[in-house]
């Protein structure tokens, strides 16, 4: 499948959600393809940091990703491709949303993060159009606070209001998110059972319900939606 991580703002969490699902894709025997399309190259220095079997992260110039792209899906060398943005919303964010399975929008759980999600929003409904075919969009709420408060209740009749999708999932503030940009170690290498390791499990149960909706569990057949 094609991942697409967008978000019209900085530092609310593509790059951390990109690197924990590719991660996890990848500790599960998939062969995984991270796109580092941010110039800051954030996944692409992480990459330096970790040895995960199944794992690559490339970081091609903006203007030739649609070309690396291509060769990369025809190789056949990759199970799942994951598309890490930088947070301005301009032509490669618009070319990578028009080839994806989904677009994950994450979002912290404030007004103008959740008003920058809607504006991502309305941008994949019009790259729909010009597709001709469903892009399926759904926000992910990051970096939340573990008890409710005013702020997530505000958030969340916001998104209820406003109909935008959103996963189940949410994930929550945690020290092991921040520490993979310092160690290199996915947060799901070692809390499998509890965590952060739980928050990615449920998160990619969702996605791939979304992506493969017709197909049972097991016969979920890597980048089956992008043929
Ligand atoms: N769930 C989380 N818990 C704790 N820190 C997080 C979480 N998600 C992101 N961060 C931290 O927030 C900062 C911005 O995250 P990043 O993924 O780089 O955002 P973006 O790619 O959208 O700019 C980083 O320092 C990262 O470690
Ligand atoms: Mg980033």
């Amino acid at each position: 499948m094609i991942l697409v991580f967008a978000s019209s703002k900085g530092g609310v969490g593509k790059s951390t959600t990109c690197a924990a699902c590719g991660a996890a894709l990848a500790l599960e025997n998939s062969r995984v393809l991270i796109l580092d399309l941010d110039q800051n190259r954030t996944l692409h220095r992480w990459s330096r940091k970790f040895s995960i079997p199944g794992l690559t992260v490339e970081a091609p110039a903006p203007d030739d990703f649609p070309t690396v792209l291509k060769s990369r899906l025809t190789s056949g060398d990759y199970d799942h491709v994951l598309i890490d943005l930088a947070g301005v919303r301009e032509m490669t964010m618009f070319k990578a949303i028009s080839r994806a399975d989904l677009v994950i929008i994450p979002a912290q759980a404030s007004e103008p993060d959740i008003r920058e999600a809607l504006v991502i929003a309305g941008d994949v409904r019009d790259l729909e159009e010009t597709a001709g075919r469903k892009i399926p969009y759904r926000l992910l709420l990051t970096k939340m606070f573990p008890l409710r408060n005013r702020v997530s209740d505000f958030a969340y009749s916001e998104l209820a209001r406003k109909g935008l999708p959103m996963f189940k999932t949410v994930l929550v503030e945690r020290t092991a998110y921040r520490e993979m940009f310092l160690n290199g170690e996915p947060p799901t290498q070692h809390d499998t059972g509890k965590g952060a390791g739980v928050e990615i499990a449920a998160l990619l149960d969702e996605i791939e319900e979304i992506v493969y909706p017709d197909a049972a569990p097991a016969d979920r057949h890597p980048l089956q939606a992008a043929e």
